[in-house]
């Protein structure tokens, strides 16, 4: 049985990264309604077999990260789910965080739940072949947002589950996300992305995380998607690792970007420029879990149509190999 560290250190191995799959049943549905296509079970099930069995994506695809839903759902030909990704040496993923809820005493302002029974939830997921996990904590730049007690919050649950995760033999991925939304320059955003992570790493050294193995994933810092002031790919790679140097430790392997809501070729332009010229600076395998940006033109080319099947596949296919060759810096 590997360890958390050797899970943590595969997961952003050789130039790999990782397929963020774990729409909850209400996002999944938003996904859908841009395809007009209804969410069923069934609907959900084949649009996951289609991104897992898509022929040689393993070779830039290190580890699938799930939902509740779909690690107990089997492929046509009879195999789990945990079984197809794990023929193919893909390593699965559990998102275990139950979604966010109104934070009581702070109006505009949110907290992840589900840490009532997780041990339990984490002993199953892990029964069921999981090797690693997902909880993601959400931040709002606004008037006078985040505020401490939201920031707060969120970090502690953050490191509840890490340390609930590692005690039943899963890698956490940490995520806390400070959202694009809103009109906040990549200054702001900084300032904001640095005080959140200083806050979630004070929380798991309180609670005892093991920095080897876990994984961090964050949002890169840029300006919000209503700035005037749009950021270059440059200038977000110079920002974001400003900030992570000042505050995620050296022992942690690796840094696993969400997109966010960035476009599909902003976040790989974006993830390139991080790992161009600037490799040398830092400790941090820095590769990718992406959901929307790796998913929206194959979900758009699949269109609900078994006919369209390969398309999709190979446009899957291309995205993963662009954004594994934007971890290398080629772009
Ligand atoms: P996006 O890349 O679409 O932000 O999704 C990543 C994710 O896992 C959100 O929790």
């Amino acid at each position: 049985m590997s360890t958390l560290s050797e899970v943590a250190q595969k997961l952003v191995a050789d130039n790999k990264g990782i397929l963020a799959a774990d729409e909850s049943t209400g996002t999944i549905e938003k996904r859908f309604a841009k395809i007009n296509l209804e969410s069923t079970e069934e609907n959900r099930r084949i649009y996951r077999e289609l991104l897992f069995t898509t022929p040689k994506v393993e070779e830039f695809i290190s580890g699938v990260i799930m939902f509740d839903e779909t690690i107990k759902q089997h492929a046509g030909d009879g195999r789990s789910f945990v079984q197809v990704l794990t023929d193919k040496g893909i390593i699965p993923g559990i998102k275990v965080d139950k979604g966010k809820i109104p934070l009581a005493g702070f109006p505009d302002e949110e907290v992840t739940e589900g840490l009532d029974g997780l041990r339990d939830r984490l002993n199953e997921y892990r029964d069921l072949g999981a090797q690693f996990a997902k909880w993601r904590g959400v931040f709002k730049i606004g008037q006078g947002l985040p505020t401490k007690g939201a920031v707060h919050a969120n970090a502690h649950a953050l490191a509840r589950y890490a340390a609930l995760a590692q005690e039943a033999e899963l890698v956490p991925i940490v995520e806390p996300e400070v959202l694009m939304d809103g009109d906040h320059s990549i200054e702001e955003c900084g300032i904001v992305t640095g005080m959140v992570l200083d806050e979630v790493f004070a929380e798991l050294f309180i609670n005892k995380v093991d920095m080897n193995g876990m994984l961090l994933k964050p949002n890169m810092v840029l300006a919000g998607e209503e700035a005037e002031n749009k950021s270059t790919a440059d200038d977000i790679a110079s920002a974001t690792l400003e900030v992570f140097k000042k505050s995620v430790p050296a022992e942690v392997p690796g840094i696993v970007f969400l997109s966010g809501g960035q476009s599909s070729i902003e976040a790989t332009k974006n993830l390139c420029e991080l790992n161009r010229d600037k490799k040398s600076e830092h400790p941090w395998a820095l590769s990718f879990s992406f959901g929307r940006a790796l998913q929206n033109e194959a979900l758009e080319a699949w269109h609900g149509s078994g006919d369209n099947w390969q398309k999709a596949q190979e446009v899957f296919y291309n995205m993963a190999k662009a954004d594994a060759e934007a971890r290398r810096g080629v772009c």
